[in-house]
């Protein structure tokens, strides 16, 4: 092995997760049955995939945790904040995303997992009504919040913390220029109290980097994408990533529509839909709810199919999402896209991908891989926007006020996370993204 930048993972990871609901029960789960070796982490990329360290005759095939030193998924503590008061084994039962066969054999383990009460607000969820909650302005959940982490991790004797928002999506909130430029006007608007503009998902990212633990959003909630929380994580010196879980129909437009702009054919409409029954799918049903997800979910081709680039191929495209919610299929949801593209001399084609995927199940890896490589990025000294964590994520964060371009296409993201763990192990980053 190469000289590793990373100080080495001793001692407990701690994961803390916001909301205890499908995705987290799944991803708690599989890591639990994985250690008892009665089930594989299939999708992850920091368990399975190898890449290339070295060039010519050095050329190696590497796991990352031959690279760089990752946390063992012996070495984690998992504790949850919940509006609803079911432990993770209830919880898990009421997902219906697991058999009970594949729950029974961690029911212990799980059962052991109580959330703890929330901080909540019914306005950014109305379709919520747990009684799992904390009481307190915004500025007193911090402080509630910050008391839970230093306890648990005191508790559990844990060597590092990481936070993960795997909780419902909140409803969309607008950057506003005047509370979510800068730190010190953000601490004034917990203060203060405000309620609009401060998001309960705000205070545990601000909880979380204040006690020095990296907090990734696996929502497509704007929480970390502000000013004043890329200055708070400058400030804390912790990793920061973000938004929204890159799981089934947004896996599947950042890796197609690279075959459209790679081979040059041209694109006239992308119509995506999706039915889903879940609980995320019940909350999202809410048109405000919603918005924060269509945001995220339509960013992702502007940025692959560029219209500036390519004015005959890409100007005026029709580019549609939308999400239905349909309990009979619970967590099995299905993504239709009906892709419209042309060819030469602009004659149109049609594609049409149908995904019958499993939310949840594509989503536990995610949430492993972002917590695993967040610590080890915080142990690598990096801090701020971790850019090579966009491959994870729907609408990856990128400096907006800059103008900065996000990197959508999958492939490119892929370069991204593969430099920078060669960096991290001390390796050259020798791939260019082109
Ligand atoms: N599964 C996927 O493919 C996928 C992909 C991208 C993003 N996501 C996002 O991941 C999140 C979780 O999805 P899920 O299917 O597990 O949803 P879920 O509804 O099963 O679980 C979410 C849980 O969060 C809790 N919660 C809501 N607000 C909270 C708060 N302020 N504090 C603490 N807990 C809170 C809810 O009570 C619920 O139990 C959603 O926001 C979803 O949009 C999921």
């Amino acid at each position: 092995m190469s000289q590793s930048i990373a100080k080495p993972a001793t001692g407990k990871l701690g994961v803390m997760v916001v909301g205890l609901g499908a995705v987290t029960t799944t991803f708690m789960t599989g890591v639990l049955m994985t250690r008892k070796g009665l089930a594989k982490p299939v999708g992850s990329m920091t368990q399975y995939d190898r890449i290339r360290v070295g060039e010519g005759e050095d050329k190696k095939y590497l796991k990352y945790n031959e690279i760089v030193p990752i946390a063992d998924l012996n070495d984690i503590e998992f504790a949850a904040w919940d509006v609803y008061p079911a432990n993770a084994y209830e919880s898990a039962l009421n997902a219906q995303v697991l058999k009970r066969e594949d729950i029974e054999p961690v029911r212990d383990e799980l059962i052991a997992i109580k959330p703890l009460p929330a901080a909540f607000d019914h306005n950014y969820a109305k379709r919520l009504d747990g009684n799992n909650l904390k009481q307190g302005t915004r500025w007193e959940l911090v402080e509630q919040l910050r008391e839970d982490i230093r306890r648990f991790k005191a508790e559990k004797n844990c060597d590092r913390i990481v936070v993960l928002w795997a909780a419902s999506t909140e409803v969309y909130v607008p950057v506003d220029e005047k509370c979510h430029y800068t730190l010190e006007a953000l601490e004034a608007a917990m203060k203060a109290d405000d309620k609009e503009h401060i998001a309960p998902s705000m205070c545990y990212a601000y909880a979380a980097l204040s006690e020095g633990a990296p907090f990734i959003m696996g929502a497509p909630n704007t929480t970390v994408d502000i000013p004043a929380m890329w200055e708070l994580a400058e400030k804390t010196h912790m990793p920061i990533a973000g938004k929204d879980f890159k799981t089934g129909q947004t896996l599947v437009k950042s890796g197609f529509a690279p075959i459209i702009g790679t081979r040059c054919l041209g694109l006239s409409g992308w119509f995506s839909t999706n039915i889903l029954g879940n609980r995320d799918g019940l909350v999202l049903d809410e048109p405000a709810n919603f918005r924060t997800k269509e945001v995220s979910k339509l960013s992702t081709l502007e940025s692959i199919l560029v219209p500036e680039a390519q004015p005959d191929l890409y100007t005026n495209y029709y580019h549609k999402v939308r999400i239905n919610y349909y309990p009979p299929r619970d967590d099995n949801k299905e993504g239709w896209d009906n892709i419209d593209i042309f060819g030469w001399m602009g004659y149109p084609m049609q594609i049409k991908i149908n995904f019958l995927c499993r939310d949840s199940i594509l989503a536990a890896p995610l949430c492993l891989d972002l917590v695993l490589l967040s610590d080890l990025a915080a142990r690598a000294g990096r801090y701020g926007i971790q850019r090579f964590l966009s491959f994870f994520l729907k609408s990856p964060m990128h400096d907006y006020t800059k103008n900065e371009v996000p990197v959508n296409h999958l492939f490119q993201q892929y370069v991204m996370l593969k430099n920078a763990i060669r960096e991290m192990g001390g390796y050259k980053a020798d791939e260019l993204i082109d």
